[in-house]
C-alpha cells in the first residue's frame, strides 16, 4: 500500500507534502503549529478569529482593554449597536499576528490564514475587508475562506497588489456551495487556487444542517466536486477534510483524485497546539458518547464539541464590549437574545444558565468550548498512557510524519517520555 509521501500537492509552481493542518480558532492552531507544518514541507494555518485578543496574549498588546475601556458605558445595555471595532487597530493586530509568524517561517512549506466570514464583527464587510487585506499586506502565503459562503470576499481583495500572487482557497461542504462561489466570482477572472471539501466529521462549525449532517459522507462529496471540475475543464486542486485519521485514510482520498488532505483533530494533542495541556487531556480521555453536534453556536451553524465543555449551559453576561466578534450588522447576537430571555424569566436569580446558546467569543477565548472532530475518541490510540493516568503529549512533527509515512492504517506511538 502507498503512503502519503508517494504524492505531492502542486500549488502553482510549488510542490508540497500533501498535508494541510486546518485552521483552528481561537488560536488553537497557533503560529508554532503552523510553522511546524511549513518546516516539514506541508501547509499550516493560523486563524484570524479574534486576532486582537490573540495579539494581546502573544505580544502583550492592549487591544481588548482599550476596546472595553472605550465602550465600558455600554456593558449593562442589551443594545450593542454602538460597539464597533476600530479598523486601524484591527489592521495592526492582523499585521502583527501574520507578520511575526511569516518572519519566523523556515522550510519549504506554506503558511495560510483561515478566515471566517461568520465573524461579522458589527460591520461585516468593512471588518472582513481589513482582515483580508492586512493579512496580504503582512505577507501571508495564502488565505483560506471558511465558515460562510464568502460570495463577495474575492472582490474585497481584487485591487490588492497581491490578489493574483497569494494563494486563495475556499472551504465548501457541497458542490452547490462551490458552484455558487464560482458563479459569483466569474467576472473577477480569478479562480480559487485550491478547494477544501470539508465533510461532516470535521471539528469546529459544520457546513451541514443540524439534523442531516450524518447523511453525508466526505468521499461522496469529494467525488462529486472532482467530477464537476473535470466536466468544466477546471484544474483546481481539491483537498479533502474531516475524519481523515491515519495516513492510509489520506491515501484513500489521494487515490480518489484529491490533491491533498486537511487534518486537525490529531494535532489537538500536540505540544504546539494552543489548547491548555489540561484540556488536551480531556480530548485524549473522550469516548465516542462524549462528543456531540449541537446548535449552541450563535453563528447558526452546527458545531461539534465535547459534551463536558465548561461553556455549555453557562449564563455569563455577554462580553461584546471586549469581544463582540459575532455581532451582526445590527449589533445582535443569538446569545444576547437567549441571555436576555433567561434574565427576564429569572429576575431575582444571582446566577442564570443559558442552555440553548453559548457566548462563543468568551468561551472560545478562554478554551471553555472544546470543539473537536468526530474521531477525537480515537486520540488515546495515538499515544502512551503515563503511570498517573494522563496521556503523553505528542510533537507536531511526530503526528505530521505519522500521516506522511504510515502504511496499512498503522499509527506510530511516540518514543516513551
Ligand atoms: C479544535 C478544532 C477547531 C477548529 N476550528 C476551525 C476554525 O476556526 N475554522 C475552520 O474553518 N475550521 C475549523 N476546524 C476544522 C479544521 O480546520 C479541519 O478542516 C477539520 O477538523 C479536519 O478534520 P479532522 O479534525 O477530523 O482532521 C476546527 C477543527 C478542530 C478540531
Amino acid at each position: 500500500m502507498k503512503c502519503v509521501d508517494d504524492f505531492r500537492l502542486r500549488l502553482g509552481k510549488q510542490e508540497l507534502v500533501p498535508i494541510v493542518i486546518g485552521g483552528m480558532g481561537v488560536d488553537i492552531s497557533t503560529a508554532e503549529l503552523a510553522l511546524e507544518a511549513a518546516r516539514l514541507g506541508g501547509i499550516g494555518h493560523i486563524s484570524d478569529a479574534m486576532v486582537p485578543t490573540v495579539s494581546d496574549r502573544r505580544f502583550k498588546t492592549r487591544f481588548v482593554k482599550d476596546k472595553l475601556q472605550e465602550f465600558k458605558y455600554n456593558v449593562a445595555n442589551s443594545d450593542k449597536r454602538l460597539v464597533q471595532f476600530n479598523l486601524h487597530q484591527l489592521a495592526e493586530a492582523t499585521r502583527m499576528h501574520v507578520g511575526r509568524t511569516m518572519e519566523a517561517k523556515r522550510g519549504p512549506g506554506l503558511i495560510f490564514i483561515n478566515c471566517m466570514e461568520k465573524l461579522t464583527m458589527n460591520a461585516a464587510r468593512e471588518t472582513l475587508r481589513v482582515r483580508l487585506r492586512s493579512a496580504l499586506d503582512a505577507g501571508i502565503d495564502g488565505i483560506t475562506l471558511s465558515a460562510g459562503l464568502h460570495l463577495g470576499s474575492f472582490a474585497l481583495m481584487a485591487d490588492h497588489p497581491r490578489f493574483r500572487d497569494a494563494k486563495l482557497g475556499i472551504i465548501v461542504s457541497s458542490l452547490r456551495a462551490l458552484q455558487l462561489f464560482l458563479r459569483k466570482n466569474a467576472r473577477l477572472d480569478r479562480l480559487p487556487d485550491y478547494i477544501i471539501v470539508e465533510g461532516p466529521l470535521a471539528g469546529g462549525h459544520l457546513g451541514f444542517g443540524l439534523d442531516d449532517w450524518m447523511k453525508y459522507d466526505l468521499a461522496g462529496i469529494v467525488a462529486e466536486v472532482l467530477n464537476y471540475l473535470e466536466a468544466e475543464h477546471l484544474t483546481i486542486p481539491v483537498i479533502a477534510a474531516g475524519g481523515i485519521f491515519t495516513g492510509s485514510d489520506a491515501v484513500n482520498f489521494l487515490e480518489l483524485g484529491a490533491a491533498g488532505v486537511q487534518v486537525a483533530t490529531r494535532f489537538t494533542v500536540t505540544h504546539e497546539c494552543g489548547l491548555p495541556d489540561r484540556v488536551k487531556q480531556h480530548y485524549f480521555r473522550a469516548e465516542e458518547k462524549d462528543i456531540e453536534v449541537n446548535g449552541l453556536s450563535p453563528t447558526g451553524y452546527p458545531m461539534r464539541m465535547l459534551k463536558g465543555s465548561p461553556g455549555i449551559g453557562a449564563g455569563i453576561r455577554p462580553n461584546c464590549e471586549a469581544y463582540g466578534y459575532l455581532l451582526d450588522n445590527e449589533g445582535r447576537c443569538a446569545y444576547i437574545d437567549a441571555y436576555n430571555r433567561e434574565v427576564a424569566r429569572h429576575p431575582q436569580a444571582k446566577k442564570i444558565s443559558v442552555k440553548d446558546k453559548t457566548c462563543l467569543c468568551t468561551h472560545m477565548r478562554n478554551f471553555d468550548i472544546w470543539t473537536c472532530g468526530a474521531l477525537t475518541y480515537r486520540l488515546k490510540d495515538t499515544s502512551r498512557q503515563l503511570p498517573d493516568g494522563s496521556w503523553q503529549l505528542l510533537s507536531a512533527e511526530h503526528v505530521f510524519h505519522d500521516y506522511q509515512y504510515s502504511r496499512d492504517h498503522r499509527v506510530a506511538l511516540p518514543e516513551p517520555a
